[in-house]
């Protein structure tokens, strides 16, 4: 098969390409705009393909919004499935500027879908969010659980998913499938891909940066949260695991199977101060890490049901260790220097 991979020079992105590469003789085709992907990233996916005697993924670099030329593309190739990763995905950003996440998520998706759909292409698999389920009443939330977004990043992913189960419950020949992701966090165990973003405010990675000394001392975002220890509690997932999850869909999608929604995430949760601590220990580095009032718009713990995902695809996570995802964390961090 032809795929085509949106965001494939980005963290989540990269990792998916990452695997198709070494697991399928699919081929790989990457649409970025390299707004927070990187041109290195293409080219160590390139040299990993080569190393293997692989076809290196053909890259375009395009913004999704320049509809005229994604409409080009689709003329002049044919892609049989589609993985999209490209999108806008800060929480407070989406607060402070809300059209920037509904044009570049809702709407450029819900274009993307169009010319897809129009072009015959015949799946797609798209990345969700947990937060599409807002402040669920449960800690450990399913597939089923009320989906509340209570920011516009997550109800801009939302709306997509709705574009998509309304297109394919349309039209049969079109499935997809929906991974709502919970906490992803590691880099690629061999270093050659990790996540590079100005800014970062993801707690495996800001206390890398701290552990490293990048960061004179990081935040505790509340302490009061009806949690074991006060702090916020998250589902932790290795990147290469939520990678291989885009894989099996492509597979159940390939075989013939329905359109789906399923959560990625461990099942398990960790609270801030525990993901603190096994940093502290992975880097041997006490570093001051300050409490501080609560995140605007932060749930108390959020832990994904990965029944569905488990009894349905053929999904085997293999990196399931906090302490694993930290040291990869840190060794990532070592290696990029500042970004
Ligand atoms: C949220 C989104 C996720 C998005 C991510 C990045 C939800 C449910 N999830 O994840 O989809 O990709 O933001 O914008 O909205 N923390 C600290 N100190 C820090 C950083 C974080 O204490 O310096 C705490 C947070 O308060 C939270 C936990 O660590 O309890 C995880 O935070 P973070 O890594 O930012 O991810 P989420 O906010 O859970």
């Amino acid at each position: 098969m032809h795929i085509l991979v949106t965001g494939g020079a980005g963290y989540i992105g990269s990792h998916v390409v990452k695997q198709l590469i070494e697991e399928t003789d699919h081929h790989v085709s990457i649409l970025d705009n390299l707004s927070t992907g990187h041109e290195r990233t293409i080219k160590t996916l390139g040299a990993i393909a080569t190393q293997m005697g692989k076809e290196a993924p053909t890259f375009y670099q395009e913004d999704l919004k320049n509809f005229a030329a994604i409409e080009a593309l689709f003329q002049s190739v044919r892609f049989d499935a589609i993985i999209h990763f490209a999108a806008s995905i800060v929480v407070p950003e989406s607060v402070e500027n809300p059209l920037k996440y509904y044009m570049n998520n809702t709407v450029n998706t819900t274009h993307l879908i169009n010319v897809a759909k129009h072009h015959g292409v015949r799946h797609f698999i798209f990345s969700s969010t947990a937060a599409v389920y807002g402040e669920p009443d449960t800690p450990q939330v399913s597939e089923t659980t009320p989906t509340e977004p209570i920011n516009p990043y997550g109800r801009s992913k939302l709306m997509s998913e709705r574009v998509l189960i309304d297109t394919s419950a349309a039209h049969e020949d079109f499935t997809h499938v929906i991974l709502r992701y919970f906490n992803v966090a590691g880099a690629d165990v061999a270093c050659r891909i990790g996540q590079s973003f100005p800014n970062a405010t993801h707690l495996i990675k800001v206390s890398a940066q701290t552990a490293l000394g990048r960061r004179e001392k990081m935040m505790i975002f509340g302490e009061d949260f009806d949690t074991p220890d006060g702090t916020g509690v998250r589902d932790y997932i290795h990147v290469d695991d939520l990678a291989s999850a885009h894989l099996r869909a492509l597979e159940y999608l390939a075989e013939g199977n329905r359109s789906n929604i399923f959560n990625v995430g461990y099942g398990k949760g960790f609270s801030v101060k525990e993901v603190i601590e096994t940093m502290r220990g992975v880097s041997g580095v006490d570093f001051r890490a300050d409490i501080a009032p609560r995140r605007a718009g932060d749930p108390a713990m959020l832990i994904s049901d990965n029944t569905k995902i488990r009894s349905t695809l053929t999904w085997k996570p293999i990196y399931d260790d906090l302490k694993l995802i930290c040291e990869s964390a840190l060794a990532w961090e070592r290696q990029v220097d500042g970004l």
